[in-house]
């Protein structure tokens, strides 16, 4: 079914000037970026974005690192994106992402991973209000 999923490329792949490069694989798997923006999140709107983890060991630290420069914010649309924008994103740590996916390509820890995707539906539905007003 056609739904939207939310994607964030993450301070280190937007200070290594790959957004280009990423947005590509979404567009050739033929998922449509339907909204887009460049944002400074600040430490209180990334720790409500992530606010599922905040009892999380790691919880400081990808705070930390989501502040710590630009993120580029879009919403992709296409039939299964939710799951099919996992697939091309690859597993949450680049070691254990298969060859040729964008973590495995573009991402070096478990909180340098280059891109966030929503996990679920609820979790794509809150994620996208959070950041857009459509
Ligand atoms: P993301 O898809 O943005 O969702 C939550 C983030 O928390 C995840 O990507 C990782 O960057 C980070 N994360 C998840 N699990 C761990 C972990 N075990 N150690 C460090 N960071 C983690």
């Amino acid at each position: 079914c056609k739904e939207n999923t939310l994607s964030i490329i993450k301070p280190d792949a937007v200070a290594k000037n790959i957004i280009g490069s990423i947005i590509s694989r979404f567009e050739t798997a033929g998922l449509i970026i339907v909204g887009a923006k460049i944002l400074q999140l600040t430490y209180i709107q990334a720790s409500e974005f992530y606010f599922e983890h905040q009892k999380k060991y790691f919880f400081d630290s990808l705070v930390n690192f989501m502040i710590s420069g630009p993120v580029f914010v879009q919403i992709l649309e296409g039939n299964n994106s939710i799951q099919r924008n996992r697939e091309i994103m690859g597993a949450t740590d680049p070691a254990n992402a298969l060859a040729g996916t964008i973590r495995s390509d573009y991402g070096y820890n478990y909180t340098k991973n280059a891109i966030h995707g929503s996990d679920s539906k609820k979790s794509a539905i809150r994620e996208i209000s959070y950041f857009f007003d459509t």
